[in-house]
């Protein structure tokens, strides 16, 4: 079997983007930690984003860990990098560090609010280690950073 680094690409870069738990909930939840602009209004604006500048996205979004797993596992054959935000996941969950790692293709791990600047538990992410960087602190524009980071590493790639 070949393995995801073996694929050749060509085209639009292929990202998945991926959210974690209560990301759902995004223009309800603490709009003044996470903004107003509600979940189906940003889905909508990465896709057009990627769209204009020459990106596919595949949005998905699961409020379990088992479900983010599933998620990274399932775009396996078909994506060439992962944009996620594992929500509080990513302060504690080996399971989705691993299932990322295991993709070795580059990841951009992205949060809304400024994590070092909030609560304690919230200044490590265990996924940052196996994340080719992380933006975090922007709101909604975190997400928009983060394609073009990933585009950025993409295209290194495929040189
Ligand atoms: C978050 C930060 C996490 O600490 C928190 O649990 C979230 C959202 C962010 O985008 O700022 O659910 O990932």
């Amino acid at each position: 079997m070949n393995s995801p680094m073996q694929l050749t690409h060509t085209g639009p870069i292929k990202i998945a983007v991926i959210h974690g738990p209560n990301l759902n909930m995004l223009g309800i939840r603490d709009p003044d930690i996470y903004g107003k602009e509600d979940f189906d209004s940003l889905n909508k604006r990465l896709k057009d984003y990627a769209t204009a500048h020459g990106m596919e996205v595949k949005i998905s979004q699961s409020n379990s860990e088992g479900g983010i797993i599933d998620m990274i596992q399932g775009s396996l054959t078909w994506a060439e990098a992962y944009i996620i935000n594992a929500g509080a996941y990513t302060h504690y969950s080996y399971a989705i560090r691993d299932a990322l790692a295991d993709t070795r293709l580059p990841v951009v791990e992205v949060h809304l609010s400024n994590i070092h600047a909030r609560e304690e538990f919230r200044h490590k992410s265990v996924i940052a280690p196996v994340a080719s960087g992380q933006i975090a602190g922007f709101g909604t524009h975190s997400y928009i950073l983060a394609l073009d980071a990933v585009k950025n590493v993409v295209n290194e790639s495929r040189r």
